[in-house]
């Protein structure tokens, strides 16, 4: 099965994607993720990038098209893949036509996290993670068992993401609203969008998306 999560910034994307992969042996991809690691990296990709995700403006279509085309290529055919804040314009929501039929695959369905806006900025701005093993915190909502320790590994390393201030949260939801939610329709005409409440406890949208799923 191939799926896309698709919600603004903050709605739980990566969280129930990290979740479909435990539970299924799904494959993540993530341009956020890949975007990341290629500025962490230094890659000519990275160098690029980097103050456009600062400023919480998308990068180039071609740039994350390619990168989602060559995870796809590393594939097995029987792995199912999630993409995960891809695609994130018409522009990206056409390549990814081409992209999965190039490589014998149909997108199966298309979920949409429901949420508020105004809360989604709490929930970003609060957000932490081990530096070791990447577990995630939160200032307010979940906090280490013990202050300065990660519960999972017991790191002491944390770090938080650079365009997750309250500024820069403001200008992804923009970028959503002008050009993310518009593709929706393309979706909608071929029936396979449906909608899960993000606004739920986590486990609650595990299940709903489960419940899709089966
Ligand atoms: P990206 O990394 O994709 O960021 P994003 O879409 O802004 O999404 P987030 O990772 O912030 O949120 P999420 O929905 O995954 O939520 P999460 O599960 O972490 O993109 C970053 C940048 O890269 C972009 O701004 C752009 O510059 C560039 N980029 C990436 N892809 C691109 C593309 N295709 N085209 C162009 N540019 C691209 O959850 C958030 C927090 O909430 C966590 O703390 C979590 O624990 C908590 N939480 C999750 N679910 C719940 C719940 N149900 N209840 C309570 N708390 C919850």
């Amino acid at each position: 099965m191939n799926i896309i999560l698709l919600g603004p910034p903050g709605a739980g994307k990566g969280t129930q994607a990290q979740r479909l992969v435990d539970n299924h042996g799904m494959k993540q991809l993530s341009t956020g993720d890949m975007l990341r690691a290629a500025v962490k990296n230094e890659t000519p990709t990275g160098l690029k990038v980097k103050a456009i995700m600062e400023a919480g403006e998308l990068v180039s279509d071609e740039i994350v098209s390619a990168l989602i085309s060559d995870e796809l290529a590393s594939m097995g055919p029987e792995t199912g893949a999630i993409f995960d804040g891809y695609p994130r314009t018409a522009a990206q929501a056409h390549a990814l036509d081409q992209i999965l039929e190039a490589h014998g695959r149909t997108l199966d369905k298309v979920i949409e996290l429901e949420v508020d806006e105004d809360a989604l900025v709490d929930r970003i701005t609060g957000r932490f993670t081990c530096a070791s093993c990447g577990t995630g915190y939160h200032d307010r909502h979940k906090l280490p068992k013990v202050e300065g320790v990660c519960d999972v590994c017991g790191g002491t390393e944390f770090k938080r993401r650079p365009d997750d201030n309250e500024e820069t949260v403001r200008t992804r939801m923009q970028e959503y609203r002008s050009k993310t939610a518009p593709i929706l329709p393309i979706y909608e005409e071929r029936g396979i969008v449906s909608r899960v409440d993000g606004m739920a406890s986590m486990d609650e949208v595990t299940s709903s998306i489960e419940a899709l799923l089966a």
